[in-house]
């Protein structure tokens, strides 16, 4: 078939039926849906505008990545790609706000990932990215 298997949709309006089909839950923001290609996913920005405004966030599920990936803009250009799934029992992390907090037990995050409330024991784990003009690069380590 060919083609590009990427699309964008948007959580808001099917949480619910997400929750229902067993996915890991609402995170409240738009959804890359994409592939890992040589350990990698690549993020076109354009298509994503609230990547330009701090705080805000998209979530990135990639076919071939263990976990989903939130990617928060942080100003500037300069984003940052977090796990989504929180370090105390592996709940889904929502971005609202501008902050990452785990709906099951309450912790929170900075946009950074750092815990800044428990009972998260450890920050959310960093994926490091690299930004060339409108793609965002995520190396899964
Ligand atoms: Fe996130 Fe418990 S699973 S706080």
């Amino acid at each position: 078939m060919g083609g590009a298997h990427t699309r964008r949709s948007f959580m808001e309006t099917s949480c619910k039926g997400l929750a229902a089909a067993g996915m890991l839950g609402c995170a409240g923001i738009p959804v890359l849906t994409t592939q890992v290609r040589s350990g990698k996913i690549e993020v076109d920005l354009t298509g994503f505008p609230e990547l330009q405004t701090p705080g805000k966030g998209i979530m990135v599920r990639a076919e071939g990545a263990e976990e989903p990936i939130i990617l928060v803009a942080l100003g500037e250009g300069n984003v940052r790609a977090l796990s989504g799934v929180c370090t105390h029992l592996a709940c889904a992390i929502r971005l609202t706000g501008g902050t990452l907090t785990c709906p099951c037990h309450g912790s929170t995050f900075s946009l950074e990932g750092a815990v800044t409330r428990g009972p998260a024991p450890e920050d959310l784990h960093e994926f490091p990215t690299q930004v060339s003009g409108q793609t965002v690069t995520i190396t899964l380590d």
